[in-house]
């Protein structure tokens, strides 16, 4: 053979698996999951534009409300899914370019989640679905919904608008956005953030709605009227204040012994607020202090609860800003705008830690009120409250005598001890009498429950000069 035959029969070998390969490429359908979108755009993939918007994992249920708003508003669609392994690891167009190429994606069910959106409350979301819809200006546009997939190492969660031009796409993922603040799932809740158990992802938990009445806070005259007025008055009066110039951000410090009512007064004011947004930051959570204020800036009229401020301000490790927690604390709080009707209410049984910190970066707390141990007058209401409220006054004097400088935690186990030991006489009335009462307490005051004691906020005598001087005046 002639080496230019050789050379045209290798030739020709080449051109036929060539066009062999391209055949057996071409007769490979293109999957319906393709076809759909591109259908719908009325062009290839290969010039198809994507936008990408990403929420934090608490904002599906949001999300997912704002995408069924736009679709809505467009006549509805119906979502579709995507099958194929390894799906929850790519983005959708990447997703629809391997479909095209391989046999790996395809159609297949729409995936949902169960998420809580209140106390007892939840919702279906969609957690991995496409849907075929327009654009604000008319263009077709094909929309992804995508939740967190944790077990995947993928956190938050995202819309995506595939569509033939940027502006298209931008212009649906605005009015997306747009549609799902209005009608926030978050607005309105108490919110505390937690760690979840995926990869120790930060999670949000809707508590209920506290509600108690002014009678069951016991302290000192005039201290709930201010607490409640700085909180509450203020946000009363936020237009007004603002058509004066005033601001409307505020900030309350709460501070006095363990077991003294701190916590409780918030509870009171939570539940003295309805439908205002509360985001209770406590231990591990502060972590989340910006998005917190964040969101609170967002929900507004809210109030952000940073209990236990002390922890914090000792606490030397980082947030993922790269500062001591406590000046991400003070950079959140700054950040929020005067303007905001927000309330950061801090707690805290050791002001004397806070007072240099606060100090040096005034402007921050406007108003300090302790809350201190419960007087003759408190102590007497706080038996009545929790559960001596048929017993003679001149029967509970000696108590009250008794019981100085114990805070309401104390009375509060008094008085389930007190039941205790009318039980142990046999079933009897439904309250705990005088007598029962003094045994309980001398129970509780014998020598080997001072551990009880302490533990319940009693002052141990070694340390009660310590703590009357833990006052926060200069604050
Ligand atoms: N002033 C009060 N009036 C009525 N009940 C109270 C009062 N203070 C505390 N209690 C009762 O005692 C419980 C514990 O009090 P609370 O958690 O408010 O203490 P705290 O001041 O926040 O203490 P800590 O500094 O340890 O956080 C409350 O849940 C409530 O039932
Ligand atoms: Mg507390």
């Amino acid at each position: 053979m002639e080496i230019d035959d050789a050379r045209s029969l290798a030739h020709a070998l080449q051109k036929l698996v060539h066009e062999a390969y391209n055949l057996i490429d071409e007769s490979r359908p293109i999957p319906v999951l393709v076809s759909r979108v591109t259908g719908h755009l009325s062009c290839e993939l290969k010039s198809v534009v994507c936008v990408t918007q990403s929420f934090r994992n608490w904002e599906l249920a949001s999300l997912h409300q704002g995408v069924g708003a736009y679709l809505e508003a467009r006549g509805g669609a119906d979502w579709f899914g995507v099958s194929g392994q390894g799906r929850e690891h790519n983005d959708t167009i990447d997703i629809l370019t391997t479909a095209g190429r391989v046999e790996q994606y395809d159609i297949g069910a729409v995936d949902y989640a169960t998420v809580s959106v209140g106390p007892d409350e939840t919702m279906e979301v969609v957690s991995f679905g496409l849907a075929l819809t327009t654009a604000p200006d008319g263009a077709p546009v094909v929309i992804g919904l995508r939740g967190p997939a944790e077990e995947y190492g993928r956190e938050g969660c995202r819309v995506e608008v595939i569509a033939t031009s940027r502006e298209s796409a931008t212009a649906a993922r605005e009015e997306i956005e747009r549609l799902m603040r209005l009608k926030d799932a978050l607005r309105g809740q108490i919110l505390t953030f937690g760690v979840s158990e995926h990869r120790g992802n930060s999670l949000v938990t809707f508590l209920p709605r506290p509600s108690l009445g002014p009678a069951e806070v016991i302290l000192p005259e005039g201290v709930l009227e201010t607490v409640e007025r700085h909180v509450a008055g203020i946000g009363e009066h936020a237009e007004a204040l603002l058509a004066r110039g005033q601001h409307l951000k505020r900030g309350l410090l709460l501070h006095g012994p363990p077991g003294t009512g701190k916590t409780h007064t918030v509870r009171y004011l939570m539940g003295r607020m309805p439908g205002v947004t509360v985001l209770v930051m406590a231990g591990t959570a502060m972590r989340f202090i910006s998005e917190a204020a964040a969101l609170a800036r967002r929900l507004q009229p809210a109030i952000v609860v940073v209990e236990d401020v002390d922890l914090v301000a000792h606490d030397r490790r980082f947030s993922d800003e790269g500062s001591p927690l406590l000046f991400t604390l003070f950079d959140a709080m700054d950040g929020i705008g005067a303007d905001a009707d927000v309330t950061f209410v801090l707690t805290t049984n050791r002001a004397e830690v806070l007072e240099e910190a606060l100090a040096n970066r005034p402007g921050r707390v406007d108003l300090a009120v302790e809350v201190p141990r419960p007087d003759a007058r408190c102590r007497l209401a706080l038996l009545r409250l929790y559960g001596a409220a048929s017993v003679a006054e001149s029967d509970l004097e000696p108590l009250v005598a008794r019981t100085d400088g114990m805070t309401a935690s104390f009375f509060k186990e008094l008085l389930r001890r007190a039941v205790l030991v009318s039980l142990r006489e046999g079933p009897t009335g439904t309250t705990p009498s005088a007598a029962h009462l003094s045994a309980a307490l001398e129970e509780m005051l014998r020598g080997h429950e001072a551990l009880t004691r302490s533990l319940l906020g009693a002052p141990r005598p070694a340390l009660r000069h310590a703590h009357e001087t833990n006052g926060a005046d200069g604050l």
